[in-house]
């Protein structure tokens, strides 16, 4: 008995430290939720001329700057999106380079 609550005090800890990690947007979620569309999944579909991701030159800074003001037919996220998730979804764009 003694040891089953040893066990449940264990499991209780580990469920409350994992709720207390921050929740940090999710790159690869907010791609995939506002800009396959154009961009496709891999970064290449080129939908409306949108930039091959994959082989975009861009740094993560420059690329922050065109997620959040636009460019030509490229959106303005900054009205949809926080600066934390452009971050996530920039850095995460920086991955799908071939
Ligand atoms: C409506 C279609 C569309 C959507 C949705 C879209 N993009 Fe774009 N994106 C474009 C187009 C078109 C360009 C090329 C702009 C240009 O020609 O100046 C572009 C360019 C870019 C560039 C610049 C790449 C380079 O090498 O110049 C980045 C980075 C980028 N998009 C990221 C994103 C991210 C991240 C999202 C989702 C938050 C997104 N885009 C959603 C159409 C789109």
């Amino acid at each position: 008995m003694k040891r089953f609550f040893a066990f449940g005090c264990l499991f209780a800890a580990v469920l409350l430290f994992t709720n207390m990690t921050p929740d940090k947007p999710d790159g690869e979620k907010v791609y995939k939720q506002y800009c396959v569309t154009c961009h496709g999944i891999g970064g290449d579909m080129g939908v409306s001329g949108a930039a091959n991701l994959a082989v975009s030159k861009l740094t993560e800074a420059e690329r922050i700057k065109v997620i959040t003001n636009g460019r030509n037919n490229m959106a303005s996220f900054k009205a949809l999106l926080d600066k934390d998730k452009i971050k996530a979804v920039a850095a995460y764009t920086m991955k799908l380079k071939k």
